[in-house]
């Protein structure tokens, strides 16, 4: 069922090209990636929410993590132009579907959904994830449905609030949302929550770095299925015939798997990825 789905994801709808390069001349020497193509190559200006640690965060005033490494190979693969900026993630989403967007792609996490694709474009997916429960330690929670009667944090507008809808009820007050994931795990540090549910990098990655804190992590592969991220697009965006073959070639090589360990602790099993 995966690879059938991932076959669905990488044929995507067919991008159009909307003129936009040809329309936006200069801005050659910002940083990057050299481009090819000579006179006033374009400077894509891709945004991310770093508030997503290990997939996005800020160090100082630098943006780092497996997206932003990732994202830097594929650009130079597709040997393009880029900067990437802290958008945030409710503004990113706004901007990007707005037919004067700033901004011409988000990387920051963003699990391809069938609503999502109702309003924007995604690239072939690159990363497989899935949402995880944060509790304390000593908590009685086991599993999703054990949240139904709990407080719960989520950032909203992720997959992660729409999943905790689904169990808790659209309008259960017991749901928190808050802007960024970040706030949703201090709430539960804070004992505001009984749980935060958040994809699994990030809720792994949290409980390894406050060893002191004692929590602990669960999966329900019952309730919560695989999702996939994608670099997301405006409708229409010439990126994505650009991106899609640098993303299978990054996808596919040992320097795929370096970034994995090195953000995640682990080696990949990119068994469905790469079917
Ligand atoms: N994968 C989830 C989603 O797409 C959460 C992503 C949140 N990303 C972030 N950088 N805050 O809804």
């Amino acid at each position: 069922v995966l690879a059938l789905m991932l076959t669905m994801f990488a044929a995507g709808c067919g991008a159009k090209d909307d003129g936009k390069e040809g329309a936006a001349p200069s801005a050659g020497e910002a940083g990057g990636t050299a481009s090819a193509d000579g006179a006033g190559a374009k400077v894509y200006l891709i945004g991310t929410d770093a508030s997503y640690a290990p997939m996005e965060s800020m160090d100082k005033d630098k943006i780092v993590g497996f997206d932003v490494d990732f994202l830097e190979a594929v650009m130079k693969e597709a040997g393009l132009d880029y900067k990437l900026e802290n958008a945030g993630w409710d503004p990113l989403f706004t901007d990007l579907e707005s037919k004067t967007h700033k901004y011409d792609a988000g990387i920051s996490a963003i699990s391809i959904t069938d609503d999502r694709k109702g309003t924007f474009d995604f690239s072939m997916p690159y990363f497989e994830s899935v949402n995880m429960i944060l509790t304390k330690e000593d908590s009685a929670i086991a599993n999703a449905q054990d949240l139904k009667d709990k407080k719960v944090a989520v950032q909203g507008a992720t997959t992660a609030e729409e999943l905790m809808k689904g169990i808790m009820g659209e309008t259960n007050a017991s749901l928190k949302r808050f802007d960024s994931n970040t706030v949703a795990l201090l709430e539960l540090e804070k004992g505001g929550v009984d749980a935060v549910v958040a994809d699994f990098a990030v809720v792994q990655s949290y409980v390894q770095s406050h060893p002191d804190k004692k929590f602990k992590a669960m999966f329900d592969k019952t309730n919560f299925q695989s999702e996939y991220y994608g670099i997301m697009l405006p409708k229409g965006s010439e990126l994505k015939a650009k991106l899609d073959p640098a993303i299978e070639k990054v996808r596919s090589s040992d320097a795929y798997k370096e970034m994995y360990k090195k953000w995640l602790g682990v080696e990949p099993d990119t068994t469905d990825l790469l079917k």
